[in-house]
């Protein structure tokens, strides 16, 4: 019984890495269907970005009615979005890709929706809509990327851990306020 080689031979390896040098990060050997990819990435991208701009408006207003606590933890979910988005700006770049920052078209590409929100418990609210919006569409694109593209799969399942620890301070801060 003959073993099955695991890795590709070396010098396979060697000639595959000189070629199409200009492709950088994307490699001969990169399993994924990048366009899928790309689109996949471009579409969270918009999310962060008007998850960012939901978070900001709730924040200011927030700061405006004296609800600090909640308005402290408004801002820190607006800057790891904001985190988010860079982490998958760069990734698109990385792939080969162009990162779509136009505000035209911006909310028919995220999955998340702008609401600004009436009341402090409104906000809470639709930022919990948006967070549990955007832990199930990260979770499908891990599953979706599977072992194709190990370094954007690892990316993604880090910004879902955070989306589910933010879904989970607005389920405590609506409890604290007696809504939940
Ligand atoms: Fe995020
Ligand atoms: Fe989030």
């Amino acid at each position: 019984m003959v073993a099955k080689p695991f890795l590709t031979d070396i010098k396979i390896l060697r000639e595959r890495g000189r070629r199409h040098l200009e492709a950088g990060a994307v490699t001969e050997g990169y399993k994924a269907d990048r366009a899928t990819v790309l689109k996949l990435l471009n579409e969270a991208l918009a999310t962060e970005i008007v998850c960012v701009l939901r978070y900001k408006r709730h924040y200011f207003m927030a700061s405006g009615i004296n609800a600090q606590s909640v308005a402290a933890e408004f801002l820190q979910h607006a800057n790891e979005e904001q985190m988010h988005a860079d982490q998958i700006a760069a990734r698109i770049v990385q792939l080969g890709g162009d990162p779509n920052f136009s505000p035209e078209g911006l909310l028919t590409r995220s999955h998340a929706e702008y609401v600004e929100g009436n009341s402090l418990i409104d906000m809470i609210r639709e930022d919990l809509v948006a967070e549990r919006i955007a832990i199930d569409s990260y979770r499908e694109m891990v599953t979706y990327l599977g072992s194709d593209d190990p370094t954007t799969r690892r990316m993604l399942e880090g910004i879902l851990a955070m989306e589910e620890e933010h879904a989970d301070d607005l389920v405590s801060l609506l409890e604290e306020m007696g809504s939940g």
